[in-house]
């Protein structure tokens, strides 16, 4: 039987990440995402944690399109800011920069959290990217994995690809910041790759059910 399951995106990027590697759970799955359902209104995103996030935009798509959907939420978290700046990760400088362009966004982020840091040694620098992926059918949750990548925040912008906070988080058994890294090199060791990777197995088990 063919299944077809929702992702919550309208990102190009993160479609392609998630079905290429979930695509080998089955082949009998077809995949949309939100640009099919321009009439679905935006999940809003006020929950406390990934999780809250995740789970709630899985439920919620889950129900207004009838469909087992897939959803992920991520960010950073410094210890140093006491988890900072988290579920507010793609926001975190609203309140200095009102910016609707995603580039600009990001680094008056990373320049904020910079500017946090200035005094705050390397041993304290330390960080993760945490990814939550949440798979719900309309009426309940039906599976959910959460994939982290450890770093260290740098003290200036390093390295050009990527997004967001890429440039200042530096992962040393790479010897390298996010930024350096080309798309499949992150993929292989990120939050939202690692993520998918737990994914895959238990998605796997459910479609055979
Ligand atoms: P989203 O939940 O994937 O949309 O991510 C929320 C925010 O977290 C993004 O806007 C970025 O600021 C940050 N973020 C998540 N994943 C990454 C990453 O892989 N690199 C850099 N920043 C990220």
């Amino acid at each position: 039987m063919i299944r077809t399951i929702l992702v919550a995106t309208t990102n190009p990027g993160k479609l392609e990440e998630l079905t290429a590697l979930l695509g080998q759970a089955s082949r009998d799955i077809k995949w949309l995402s939100l640009k099919e359902f321009p009439d679905i209104p935006e999940m809003v995103e006020d929950g406390e944690t990934f999780a809250d996030n995740a789970r709630k935009k899985a439920l919620g798509y889950a129900n207004a399109a009838g469909l087992w959907t897939i959803a992920d939420d991520s960010g950073l978290v410094i210890d140093a800011l006491n988890g900072a700046p988290g579920v507010y990760s793609a926001r975190y400088a609203a309140d200095e920069c009102s910016s609707s362009n995603r580039k600009t966004m990001d680094r008056a982020n990373w320049e904020k959290v910079l500017r946090q840091l200035k005094d705050i040694p390397d041993k304290k620098r330390t960080a993760r990217f945490v990814c939550h992926l949440c798979l719900a059918s309309p009426q309940k949750i039906l599976l959910e994995t959460t994939g982290t990548i450890e770093g260290v925040i740098n003290h200036c912008p390093v390295g050009e690809n990527g997004f967001g906070y890429d440039p200042i988080f530096y992962i040393s058994f790479v010897d390298k910041t996010a930024a350096q890294l080309d798309n499949h090199e992150k993929n292989g060791i990120s939050h939202r790759g690692n993520a998918i990777r737990q994914f895959k197995p238990l998605l796997e088990n459910l479609l055979k059910q």
